[in-house]
């Protein structure tokens, strides 16, 4: 996984970078999605007075990047300088937090008029609470020269006095519609083959976000070129959505056998039963089918995903899924051919 730490990176040629980093937005208005956040981080860029900020959200929806783009539009050329990014993967105890900080609060770096220092911190919900309440004093302490933007999945694990210090900003996963757009552009720049069934597993393997499908995409066009949904699947080691999709359809005809044909194709495929669970689940979400056999089908793979959680995730325990996924329209169909006999034999 590649963080967004590349403010001191070496140039590279461009065809070596990650598509993440080469596609990363420069600009706020180049994000996608969230459209009222980022409308709010435009504001803040233009009028440059910062206030301490805390982006939540899913992973890969543009927390980092719009941290990165603020920042940069507010400093401009003491970009460099006037920037600490920390992010996980850096040593942030309680003492780094209080020595790093404290030394690039009191560096004289000079900036546009009016503007401050930025402090980035990525990930900032793996902080240790120790280390987050030496954060809250060094916040206070600097507010004067330096601001903080703090970037988090779960904003609840920041704690609350640096929470009602800071101004949220909260982000959802992007729809498929914007993962779609942006894929689309990456591609036709890079000039990467790619066909209709290639971008719909993309997106369905992204679940909306943006990192996961940008590393799908450039893995599956160095790896096979083209991007095909055999292609995508494979890279991604997931099950066949097609595949998952036969079993249902086959499921909601009451037939056993066929589903359990396709699942156990699946099995000797290698797939995890938790692997399988999570895929049908998405796929049956989706599928066309009558409300009342999707809530039946969520209601039997949501069960099996808790089993499978505890460690029942034999072949035997999978197998009971797919029986239970076929017993409603089993039983339909019986109730069916019962009522049908029934009324022929009154008409006799
Ligand atoms: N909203 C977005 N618009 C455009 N690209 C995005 C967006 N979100 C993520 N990306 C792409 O995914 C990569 C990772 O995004 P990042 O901002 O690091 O996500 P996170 O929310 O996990 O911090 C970026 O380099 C960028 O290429
Ligand atoms: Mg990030």
């Amino acid at each position: 996984m590649f963080s967004g730490g590349d403010a001191g990176a070496e140039a590279q040629p461009p065809s070596e970078l990650p598509w993440l980093e080469k596609y990363r937005p420069i600009e706020v208005k180049d994000i996608v999605g969230n459209e009222e956040t980022v409308a709010r981080l435009g504001i803040i860029a233009q009028e440059g007075n910062m206030p301490n900020i805390i982006l939540s959200g899913p992973p890969g929806t543009g927390k980092t990047t719009s941290v990165l783009c603020v920042s940069r539009q507010l400093l401009g050329a003491a970009w460099r300088d006037a920037v600490l990014e920390l992010n996980a993967s850096d040593d942030r105890g309680i003492d780094v937090v209080r020595n790093r900080i404290k030394g690039f609060a009191q560096k004289k770096v000079t900036l546009p008029p009016g503007r401050h220092k930025i402090v980035i911190l990525d990930e900032a919900d793996s902080m240790t609470t120790g280390a987050q309440q030496a954060l809250r004093r060094t916040m206070e302490i600097h507010s004067g020269t330096t601001r903080f933007a703090l970037a988090c999945n779960i904003s609840n694990k920041i704690i609350e006095p640096i929470q009602s210090r800071c101004a949220v900003l909260r982000y959802t996963k992007l729809s498929d519609e914007q993962v779609l757009k942006r894929l689309l552009t990456v591609l036709k720049l890079e000039a990467t083959p790619y066909d209709d069934s290639g971008l719909d597993a993309l997106i369905f393997t992204a679940e909306g976000d943006m990192r996961q499908a940008l590393n799908n995409a450039q893995a599956t066009a160095a790896g096979f070129g083209k991007i095909t949904s055999e292609n995508v699947m494979k890279v991604c080691d997931q099950p066949h959505p097609l595949l998952l999709k036969q079993l249902i359809d086959a499921a909601l005809d009451g037939d056993f056998d066929g589903a359990h044909n396709v699942f156990a194709q699946l099995w000797d495929e290698g797939y995890a039963a938790i692997d399988v669970v999570g895929s049908l689940f998405r796929i049956a979400k989706y599928h066309e089918c009558t409300e009342e056999s999707k809530l039946e089908l969520i209601r039997e793979i949501g069960l099996c995903h808790m089993r499978v959680l505890e460690g029942l995730d034999s072949f035997l325990q999978m197998s009971a899924l797919v029986a239970l996924l076929c017993l409603p329209a089993a039983k339909r169909k019986r109730a069916a051919a019962a009522a049908a006999a029934a009324a022929q034999s009154r008409g006799k």
